[in-house]
């Protein structure tokens, strides 16, 4: 079986004005199908920027990722980026706004999902009336 993901040797330095971070070097692991893997460490040690350069949102400074050509990657962020000024629906139509598209067609897309992750009672309600958990479903 080919795994879903190989990762090897992979390292990252962020590079800041105070200076470079190595915040990850040396790190191999292979995801196969159907497998769960938990990457456990302290706060600090580099879990948020391996997954970051998994899903392109950071270039990697060494080694190699290995990707099943079909699958998509996403990841949860820790912190969401909702606007607290802007209630629910808001939030989830900014892109669609920015981007031009805000048409009725694809606003009622956007109700249609916030229904399906059981937001429906809450567009009109701002981030901060929301759990934790329910602002991770509006993201
Ligand atoms: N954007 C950044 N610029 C500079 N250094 C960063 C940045 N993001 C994370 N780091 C540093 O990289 C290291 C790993 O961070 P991170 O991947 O967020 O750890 P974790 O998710 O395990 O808590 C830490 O030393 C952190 O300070
Ligand atoms: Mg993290």
């Amino acid at each position: 079986m080919k795994p879903i993901v190989k990762i090897e040797h992979l390292k990252k330095t962020y590079h800041t004005k105070q200076g470079e971070t190595e915040a990850i070097k040396d790190v191999s692991f292979a995801l196969m199908p159907g497998e769960f893997i938990a990457i456990v460490g302290p706060s600090g040690c580099g879990k948020s920027t391996i997954l970051s350069v998994l899903c392109d949102l950071l270039e990697k400074s060494g080694g190699t990722i290995e990707k099943e050509e079909k699958t998509s990657f996403g990841y949860m962020l820790q912190q969401d980026s909702l606007f607290p000024w802007r209630t629910i629906l808001e939030n989830c139509l900014l892109g669609l706004e920015i981007t031009n598209q805000n048409t009725e067609e694809n606003k009622q897309h956007v109700l249609n999902l916030l229904e399906t992750y059981g937001l429906k009672e809450f567009i009109h309600s701002y981030p901060s009336n929301l759990s934790g958990g329910m602002r991770q479903r509006v993201v």
